[in-house]
């Protein structure tokens, strides 16, 4: 018999990647704009709402403190996207309807694998970038990668994590208005 619902760790997982990916973007555009030469300080009012506070061991500037922010948050999207392609590996997932042609069929599969992979090489392109840059990689205050301080490096990799995030933004919007579509046969 084939299954008829996708699991709850699955739809967890789908919806937890999905807004932290867009929180993703929103961090990564609002960050990049922060000035470099700006006071350092130890509590930082959340995005200037007035709504949270986060206060840190060690006085840094806002971009610092936003850009391990970012970094922290990447690190831990690509070991949720990695837990995610193993669990959708060994869990099936529903299948599609059996009316759908085979070119349908085949723009599902598409549309799904390039999201996976953009979901692997955004973090890893953001990750090689940080370890060619001065200041390394952290994971909330823990330090994982010396940097190795290499300008055309980093320059070379940030350029790809941002084509690699225009890029998640067509599939997306194009996957996600066609697949899901499509794919959802079980309503
Ligand atoms: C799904 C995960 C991620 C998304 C959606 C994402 C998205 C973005 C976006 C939209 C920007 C702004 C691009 C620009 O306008 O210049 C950015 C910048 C950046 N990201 Fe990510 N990012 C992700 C993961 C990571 C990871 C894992 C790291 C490193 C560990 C990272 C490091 C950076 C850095 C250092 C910049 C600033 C680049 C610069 O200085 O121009 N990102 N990211």
């Amino acid at each position: 018999m084939s299954t008829q619902r996708y699991t709850k760790t699955a739809i967890i997982l789908h919806w937890l990647i999905g807004a932290l990916i867009v929180f993703m973007f929103l961090l990564g555009w609002y960050m990049t704009e922060l000035p470099k030469d700006a006071d350092k300080v130890m509590s930082f009012d959340l995005f200037d709402l007035g709504i949270a506070q986060w206060n840190v061991a060690q006085e840094m500037s806002p971009r610092t403190f936003y850009f391990n922010l970012h970094k922290s948050l990447g690190v831990t999207i690509l070991a949720l996207v990695l837990f995610r392609i193993y669990w959708r590996l060994s869990h099936r997932p529903p299948a599609l309807l059996s009316s759908l042609k085979a070119w349908e069929r085949k723009l599902a599969a598409g549309g799904h694998h390039s999201l996976y992979l953009l979901m692997v090489l955004i973090p890893v392109a953001g990750i090689i970038m940080s370890l060619y840059s001065k200041y390394g990689l952290q994971w909330f205050g823990i330090k994982l990668l010396e940097g190795l301080d290499n300008k055309d490096l980093r320059e070379t990799f940030a350029e790809v994590h941002e084509l690699l995030g225009t890029g998640h933004c067509d599939a997306g919007g194009i996957s996600g208005a066609c697949i899901r579509g499509i794919e959802t046969s079980l309503d």
